[in-house]
C-alpha cells in the first residue's frame, strides 16, 4: 500500500518541526512546501539525513511548486507570519489573509481530497477564509488551535496537582484568542471535575484560576520568551495529533476549530469546539451544554471571531 502523502504549506519554525514529527512517527511522505527558494530544500534534506540515524522510513522533498503537493492526503499549513511581542494574533489578519488566498487556491488545484488543517494566525478566521478560497469541503478543512489550548492547559495542570499529564484531561473551547474558553467542569484529573478537586481541598480557586488565565495567555508567554518569534514545538505536535486521527481514523475527540452548523447554537461558523476525528475529517461536532456563565464567556468568544470574519470580508471583497 502507498503511504500516504503529508504536504506541509510553509517550511518555518513549525514547518520544519512538522517534517520532522511526522517522519519520525512514519505518518507518510512528506512534501515542505515555501515560497523562499532553498528553505524548504535544505530542511526537507536535512531532516531526510537523520533518517539513517532515526531509522524511519518516509520520504522528504522540498519545493517552491505548489503541483508537487498534487494528492496530498494532509495538509498542515503555517505560512504566513507569526507575531512579535506586542502584537496581538488579530495584529496578523490582514497580512496572512493574503497569504491564505494564494494557499487556498494552491490547495484547491493540487490536493482537492486532502484533510486540511490550519495554524495560521489568526487561527479562526484564518481556517474560514482558507475554506472559502479552497473550496474544499467544510468537514476536511479546520483548525488546530483546541488541541493547543488544551495541551497548555493540561501541562499546568498537572504541574500543580504534581501528577502525570496522562491523568489530565482538559478542554478548551472558543475561539484562538483572548477569549478563549477554559471549561474547568469538563477538565480533569484521573475523571475527577477540577471543581471538584478545589472541594477537595487539592487546590485552591485562586490557582486554579491563574491557571486559566495562563493557558489564556500561553501563547503570549512563549513569544514574550522567544521574541522573535512564535511557539512551534507544541503546535506542530498538536497538529501531527490531529493528522494521525485522520490518517489511522482514530476517532480521536479533540477540541479544534470546526465548521459548526448547528451545535452549540450556532449556525455556519468555524470556531474551537470538541469534535470528532476520523477518516471522514471532522466526523461530528459534539453538542455540549454549557452552564449559563460558560455561555456567556463563549458567546463573547464566538462574537470575537465573528468580527475578525467580518473584516476578512472587509480586507477581500471577494469572501464577501
Ligand atoms: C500560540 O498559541 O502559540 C500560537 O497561536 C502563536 C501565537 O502567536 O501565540
Amino acid at each position: 500500500m502507498a503511504r500516504p502523502k503529508i504536504a506541509l504549506i510553509g517550511a518555518g519554525q513549525i514547518g520544519g518541526t512538522l517534517a520532522h514529527l511526522a517522519a519520525i512517527k512514519e505518518l507518510g511522505d512528506v512534501v515542505l512546501f515555501d515560497i523562499a527558494e532553498g528553505t524548504p530544500q535544505g530542511k526537507a534534506l536535512d531532516i531526510a539525513e537523520s533518517g539513517p540515524s532515526e531509522g524511519f522510513d518516509a520520504t522528504l522533498k522540498g519545493t517552491n511548486s505548489y503541483a508537487d503537493i498534487a494528492g496530498a492526503d494532509v495538509c498542515i499549513v503555517t505560512a504566513g507570519v507569526p507575531r512579535k511581542p506586542g502584537m496581538s494574533r488579530d495584529d496578523l489578519l490582514g497580512i496572512n489573509l493574503k497569504v491564505m488566498k494564494s494557499v487556498g487556491e494552491g490547495i484547491r488545484d493540487h490536493a482537492p481530497n486532502a484533510f486540511v488543517i490550519c495554524i495560521t494566525n489568526p487561527l479562526d478566521a484564518m481556517v474560514w477564509a482558507l475554506r472559502e478560497f479552497s473550496g474544499l469541503p467544510h468537514e476536511k478543512v479546520c483548525g488546530m488551535a483546541g488541541v493547543l489550548d488544551s495541551a497548555r492547559f493540561r501541562h499546568f495542570l498537572a504541574v500543580e496537582f504534581g501528577v502525570s499529564m496522562r491523568d489530565v484531561t482538559a478542554f478548551v473551547l472558543g475561539g484562538h484568542g483572548d477569549t478563549m474558553v477554559p471549561l474547568a467542569r469538563y477538565s480533569t484529573v484521573a475523571g475527577i471535575p477540577l471543581p471538584d478537586l478545589v472541594s477537595m481541598g487539592w487546590t485552591t480557586q485562586d490557582k486554579l484560576d491563574a491557571i486559566v488565565q495562563r493557558t489564556r495567555d500561553g501563547g503570549a508567554e512563549i513569544v514574550g520568551l522567544l521574541k522573535t518569534g512564535s511557539a512551534f514545538y507544541a503546535p506542530a505536535t498538536s497538529a501531527i495529533e490531529m493528522a494521525e486521527a485522520y490518517l489511522k481514523d482514530q476517532k480521536r475527540v479533540l477540541p479544534c476549530a470546526a465548521y459548526v452548523d448547528g451545535a452549540l447554537g450556532l449556525k455556519g461558523m468555524y470556531v474551537g469546539v470538541p469534535t470528532v476525528i476520523g477518516a471522514g475529517g471532522i466526523e461530528k461536532v459534539i453538542d455540549i451544554k454549557l452552564t449559563k456563565d460558560e455561555q456567556a464567556m463563549f458567546d463573547h468568544s464566538v462574537n470575537a471571531v465573528k468580527g475578525l470574519v467580518e473584516a476578512c470580508k472587509g480586507i477581500d471583497p471577494s469572501l464577501a
